[in-house]
């Protein structure tokens, strides 16, 4: 319940970062004009979006992106994703690059389905490492 409600938290910051975005890059004189008079607020928000790095940035995608068919915890299978735990990076990076399994699969792989439900992601392919780097520092067996 936690990490579902910290999940949402996250979300809405992302969306919230997201609609700032947009709304800098309306203002023609963001520097001059829209700088100067960031609420407490705004910037709050924006901070957190500069700071993340590494596995801190791979929970957020996460957190954030991929559990929306994965569960929260990588260990355990999701309402549509299995679990991730056990998936190469290798392996990883081809199903968020093109939604599809390797081929030929790593030698001993074994996907955790055959169906092929995922999407593609690829807004994430310099991340893909730092997800797996998270996915990797919470598995359990
Ligand atoms: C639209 C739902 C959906 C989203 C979003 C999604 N996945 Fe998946 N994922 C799946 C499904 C379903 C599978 C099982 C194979 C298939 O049907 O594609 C899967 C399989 C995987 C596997 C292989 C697991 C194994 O051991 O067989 C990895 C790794 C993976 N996903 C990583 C990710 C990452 C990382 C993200 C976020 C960037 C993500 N997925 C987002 C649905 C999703």
């Amino acid at each position: 319940m936690k990490i579902r409600f910290t999940g949402a938290l996250l979300g809405s910051l992302f969306i919230l970062v997201a609609c700032n975005n947009v709304h800098h890059s309306e203002a023609p004189v963001w520097k001059e004009v829209v700088k100067p008079t960031l609420g407490e607020e705004e910037a709050k928000v924006e901070a957190p979006k500069e700071a993340l790095t590494g596995i801190e940035k791979g929970k957020h995608i996460w957190t954030t992106t991929c559990i929306q068919c994965h569960n929260a915890d990588p260990n355990i299978k999701g309402k549509i994703g299995p679990e991730t735990v056990d998936a190469p990076l290798e392996v990883m990076t081809a199903k968020v690059m093109t939604g599809l399994y390797p081929d030929p699969l790593p030698a001993g792989f074994v996907p955790k389905r055959k169906t092929r439900a995922m999407r593609k992601l690829p807004q994430f392919k310099d991340d893909i490492p730092d997800i797996w780097a998270y996915v990797q520092s919470v598995k359990k067996k």
